[in-house]
């Protein structure tokens, strides 16, 4: 089993999907990883989400799937069942550490919230909404008092602004939905989607 760490340092950018329907799953997964972005995270949003995650991570190789909008200890379990590599959630979840079973990047907006899961034990976090709640301006405040967090940014993260968060230290990678727009998903142009993917993986220092 690989570490957060390691997984957030495969690629500069983690693909948010929002998958509605099954058939596109794999597809779509595989011109993902033909632009140079392996991990993936599947949100578990729809009613597919968890087919979703078992179909890729069974059929994409070199893939690394995992579950997203994990908002509680069920769904965490659930989604590594189904073969889920790792889960991102937008906050902390109450009494979820970052070891067992498909390791977990939590997310923060606060440094109270940093304190929190730095004493649960992670090291790594999602800060979000990254846009909304600081940005640049706060990954850059919280380098000092907070120096062994990394993060990945997501939440209005995009091919504009990647490479600012990019080019922060304590920065690891960022995520975001831009690589697979909903109506290039929709139309199955996964040409589309491999440009859009290599432009992004692209970005890394
Ligand atoms: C999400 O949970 O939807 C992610 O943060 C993606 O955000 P984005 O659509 O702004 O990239």
């Amino acid at each position: 089993m690989r570490s957060i760490e390691d997984i957030l340092g495969l690629a500069p950018v983690i693909p948010v999907l929002i998958i509605e329907d099954l058939a596109q799953a794999v597809p779509l997964g595989r011109a993902l990883v033909a632009g140079g972005l392996p991990v993936l995270e599947i949100t578990l949003r729809t009613p597919v989400a968890m087919d979703c995650i078992e179909r890729m991570a069974g059929e994409i190789e070199g893939a690394v799937v995992g579950a997203g909008t994990v908002i509680n200890p069920q769904m965490r379990r659930a989604a590594a069942a189904v073969g889920a590599q790792f889960c991102v959630s937008p906050g902390l979840i109450e009494g979820e550490t970052a070891g067992g079973q498909a390791p977990l990047l939590p997310g923060v907006a606060t440094a109270t919230e940093l304190i929190a899961g730095i004493a649960a034990g992670f090291t790594c976090f999602k800060l979000f909404p990254a846009n909304v709640v600081g940005g640049v301006g706060a990954l850059k405040a919280f380098a000092s008092p907070f120096q062994q967090a990394r993060f990945c940014p997501t939440g209005g993260v995009s091919a504009e602004n990647a490479r600012d968060y990019l080019a922060l230290p304590n920065v690891v990678c960022v995520g975001g939905s831009w690589v697979a727009p909903a109506d290039v998903v929709r139309a199955g142009d996964w040409g589309r989607i491999t440009a859009l993917a290599a432009e992004a993986s692209g970005l890394g220092r």
